[in-house]
C-alpha cells in the first residue's frame, strides 16, 4: 500500500517534471521561430534602392567616450545610493547620483551635461582608472560617418567637427576631415552603462542602457557649425547629416537662440535638392525643445529620434500624448508614437498648405521598434529602409554580421493598433512589417530583434538612421 502510494507519487511528480520540461522546450522553439521568420523575412526583402546617396556631408559633435560601468564608477567615487532626482544639469557628485538613479530606476539612456570643469576631471579621472574602461569614437555626428563608412565603403564621407589628437587617430582614414576641424585637445564624455537586472540601491535595471555627462566646450557651444556649413559648399553633398544640437541644452536663452538663427541661415544655404537630416538627442529643456520645432523642424528634410525625444517634443509643444512624458515607463505604445509623428508631419512638415517646409521625414527609434514617417512623393524604398535600419539595430547591438535566432528576442506586444481609432492587428512573423497611410503621410512599423546580451549600447541611434537613409531613396518634389 504504502509502495504504491510513494509509486503514485512519483509518477506525478514525473509528470509535472515532464510537463515543466516539455513547456520550456515548446515555447523556446516558438519563441525562436518567430525570430527565425523575421530575419528570413527581413534578408529576403530588403533592396537598396535605385538610386542612393553617394556623398554624405557629416557634423557637428565629435568626441573621445570613455566607457565604463556606472555603478562601479559612482563606488568607485565613493558615491552611495541615495535619492532619485532628475536635475537638467549637474553641479555636484550628489546630483550625478540622483540624476543617474532617477534613469537607472526607468532604464532610459540619458545624457547630461556637467557645469564645473573641475569637478568632471575628477570624475573622469577615475574613470581612467577603472579596470576595463575603453575608448570610443564618441559624438552622433561623427557615429553617423564612422557608421555609414563602414557600412557603405563605396561612398565619399567629408567630416567636420571638433577632432582632437587620439580621435583623429581613431577615425577611418576613408573620411575626409578638413584642417579646421582639428582641436589641440580631445573632448571627453563619459559614458556610465548599465547591464538589465544590475542593481544600484532598491533599483534594479529593467533593460540595458547608459547615462552619459560631459563637459565640453567645443561641443555645447558647437563651435564647428559655421565651418561645417562653409566646408560643405566645397564638398556638394547629395546627402547632409546633422546632430549636435542637443548639447546647447545647457547654454543660456541667448546663446542658445543666437546658435539656432546661425544654424537656420547655413541650412538655407544648402540647395533644396539636397536632404537635410537632423539627428535629435536627448534635451531637458523644454523651451529650446519648442524653439527646434517650430524654427528648425521647417527647415530640414529628415529627422531621427527616439521615444525620450519625441514624447518630449509633444510635451514642450502641446502635441498629443505629451502627459506621456510624465506617466509612462517602460515600452512606447506604438499608436501613441504614430500619433505623434503624425502631429509633428502634419504640423511642421511640407504639404500643400505649407509648401515652405523642407520636413517630409520622421525616423522614430526605440529598443523595440521603428516607425518611419514620410511623404510619399519625396521618399521611396521606406519598407526596406525601415527594416535595413530595425536589422542594423540587432547586428550592432550584438556585434555580429549576420543574426542569429538564438541571440535575439522579439519584445513588442502581439497585438497593437497602429495609431489612434485604428482596428487591432495582430503580429505576423513571416510579414513582419506594416505600411498604413494617414493624413497624407505614409507609415512604415518594423519590430526590432533586441539583442540578449548587448555588447555596445552607444551609438545604436545613429547606425539606425544611417542606414535608414542609405536604403532611402529621395526624390525633390517637383510643385
Ligand atoms: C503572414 O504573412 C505571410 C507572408 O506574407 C502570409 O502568407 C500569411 O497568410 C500571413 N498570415 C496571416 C495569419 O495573416
Amino acid at each position: 500500500m504504502i509502495k504504491s502510494v510513494s509509486c503514485g507519487a512519483l509518477v506525478i511528480i514525473i509528470a509535472v517534471f515532464y510537463y515543466r520540461w516539455q513547456s520550456t522546450v515548446t515555447t523556446t522553439a516558438n519563441l525562436t521561430l518567430i525570430e527565425k521568420n523575421v530575419i528570413f523575412a527581413w534578408d529576403k526583402h530588403i533592396k537598396f534602392p535605385s538610386s542612393s546617396f553617394q556623398r554624405l556631408s557629416v557634423g557637428v559633435n565629435s568626441n573621445l567616450d570613455i566607457i565604463v560601468d556606472g555603478v562601479k564608477l559612482l563606488k568607485k567615487l565613493g558615491i552611495s545610493p541615495g535619492k532619485q532626482k532628475n536635475h537638467d544639469i549637474i553641479d555636484n557628485l550628489e546630483e550625478l547620483q540622483e540624476t543617474f538613479s532617477y534613469f537607472f530606476d526607468k532604464g532610459s539612456a540619458a545624457e547630461r551635461i556637467f557645469s564645473e570643469p573641475s569637478i568632471y576631471k575628477q570624475i573622469t579621472n577615475a574613470a581612467k582608472t577603472l579596470p576595463g574602461v575603453e575608448y570610443y569614437i564618441g559624438g552622433n555626428a561623427a557615429l553617423m560617418a564612422t557608421k555609414a563608412s563602414v557600412l557603405f565603403p563605396d561612398v565619399e564621407i567629408q567630416f567636420v567637427g571638433p577632432i582632437g589628437p587620439k580621435l583623429a587617430q581613431m577615425m577611418p582614414k576613408s573620411i575626409n576631415i578638413p584642417k579646421n576641424s582639428h582641436i589641440s585637445e580631445d573632448e571627453l564624455h563619459l559614458i556610465m552603462e548599465y547591464k538589465v537586472g544590475q542593481s544600484w540601491g532598491d533599483s534594479t535595471a529593467p533593460v540595458a542602457t547608459r547615462f552619459i555627462t560631459s563637459y565640453d566646450e567645443s561641443n555645447s557651444k558647437v563651435t564647428m557649425l559655421e565651418r561645417y556649413f562653409e566646408d560643405l559648399k566645397d564638398f556638394q553633398p547629395d546627402l547632409a547629416l546633422i546632430s549636435g544640437l542637443h548639447l546647447l541644452d545647457g547654454e543660456t536663452q541667448e546663446f542658445f537662440t543666437k546658435r539656432i538663427d546661425s544654424f537656420i541661415s547655413g541650412l538655407r544655404s544648402i540647395p533644396r535638392t539636397v536632404p537635410v537630416h537632423l539627428e535629435l538627442a536627448s534635451m531637458a529643456n523644454k523651451e529650446f525643445v519648442k524653439n527646434i520645432l517650430n524654427k528648425v523642424l521647417p527647415e530640414i528634410t529628415s529627422l531621427g529620434l527616439n521615444e525620450q525625444e519625441l514624447v518630449f517634443s509633444a510635451y514642450a509643444a502641446g502635441g498629443p500624448h505629451g502627459e506621456d512624458y510624465e506617466n509612462h515607463n517602460g515600452q512606447p505604445i506604438i499608436h501613441r508614437v504614430a500619433d505623434i509623428m503624425s502631429w509633428l508631419l502634419t504640423t511642421y512638415g511640407y504639404s500643400k498648405n505649407n509648401p515652405n517646409s523642407r520636413l517630409t521625414r520622421i525616423h522614430f527609434h526605440s529598443l523595440t521598434y521603428h516607425i518611419a514617417g514620410v511623404h510619399p512623393d519625396v521618399w521611396g524604398n521606406v519598407e526596406s529602409a525601415t527594416m535595413a535600419g530595425a536589422r542594423v539595430a540587432g547586428l550592432q547591438a550584438c556585434d555580429v554580421t549576420q543574426l542569429d535566432p538564438n541571440i535575439i528576442d522579439l519584445h513588442i506586444p502581439l497585438k497593437y493598433n497602429l495609431f489612434s481609432g485604428d482596428i487591432e492587428r495582430s503580429f505576423n512573423s513571416s510579414h513582419p512589417l506594416h505600411r498604413w497611410k494617414l493624413n497624407g503621410h505614409e507609415f512604415v512599423f518594423s519590430p526590432v530583434l533586441v539583442c540578449k546580451k548587448p555588447l555596445k549600447t552607444v551609438g545604436l541611434g545613429d547606425a539606425i538612421s544611417a542606414t535608414g537613409l542609405m536604403y532611402s531613396k529621395f526624390t525633390f518634389p517637383v510643385s
